[in-house]
């Protein structure tokens, strides 16, 4: 694959100049609708851009696979059999990857306490239990980091039915975990890891840069791409 492709900026090029019209969502109608106040401050692109994937740039059967294509580029970039782009950040991601991995099963999922809330209000709306692993305190900063390998194996060894595990890392602060070792800890279990990587997103793009998920042996892993990517705002990742 050439990474300098560019699948959905050329199919929007070309939804330009051919000036199409669609019958889909958005209602503003490519900034028709759109209130002259609003025009004032946002100017007319945003909305002329503002293109559903399917039925809009593609067709209904999205038979054109332009998003497909920028999913696989994603995930050869990042070394993942598979990418999905995502809207609703990955607040929504990782209720994805968490359902997908424990979703109906007894055992509960074991998960960083340090979690992002919406890996807490995932596990509110799927019922999954929560096996807490509690994040190392670092009494001269005072601040935590992610658990280590040896707090995994040893939530394991307390919860051995759980699904698979979730960590988040790098953390709040910056911070990052043992992945490889944490990977392998679940491996030997034939347990998946889920990382939340919210705040990784550069990581795979530097040799300097910590270890990121996929290099790692994760499994699944999820990326807010707005944050320290340079997607916009809700843009988020699922890797595997
Ligand atoms: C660790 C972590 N996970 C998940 C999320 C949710 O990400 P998003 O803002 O992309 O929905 C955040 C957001 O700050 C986060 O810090």
């Amino acid at each position: 694959m050439d990474q300098g492709d560019a699948p959905l900026l050329d199919a929007l090029i070309d939804y330009r100049k051919s000036k199409r019209y669609g019958f889909t969502p958005p209602g503003h109608r490519q900034g028709r609708g759109v209130d002259e106040r609003v025009l004032e401050v946002l100017g007319s692109q945003p909305f002329r851009d503002d293109v559903l994937a399917s039925g809009g740039l593609d067709d209904r059967r999205t038979r054109n696979k332009y998003l497909k294509h920028a999913e696989d580029l994603m995930a050869e970039a990042v070394g993942a059999e598979v990418a999905w782009f995502s809207t609703c950040g990955s607040s929504a991601s990782v209720k994805a990857a968490m359902l997908a991995v424990a979703g109906g099963s007894d055992g509960g999922l074991l998960v960083g306490r340090d979690s992002h809330k919406s890996i807490v209000a995932g596990l509110i709306f799927s019922g999954v239990q929560p096996r807490w692993i509690t994040p190392r305190w670092d009494a001269d900063r005072h601040i935590s980091h992610p658990p280590s390998p040896e707090d995994v194996s040893a939530a394991w060894d307390k919860y051995p039915d759980a699904a698979g595990a979730l960590v988040v890392s790098p953390s709040p602060y910056g911070t990052c975990t043992d992945l490889a070792g944490i990977a392998q800890v679940c491996h030997d279990r034939a347990k998946p890891l889920i990382v939340d990587e919210a705040w990784g997103a550069h990581l795979p793009f530097h040799e300097d840069l910590p270890t990121w998920a996929m290099d790692a042996g994760a499994d699944v892993c999820v990326v807010s791409v707005h944050k320290m990517g340079a997607g916009f705002e809700q843009l988020s990742g699922v890797s595997f």
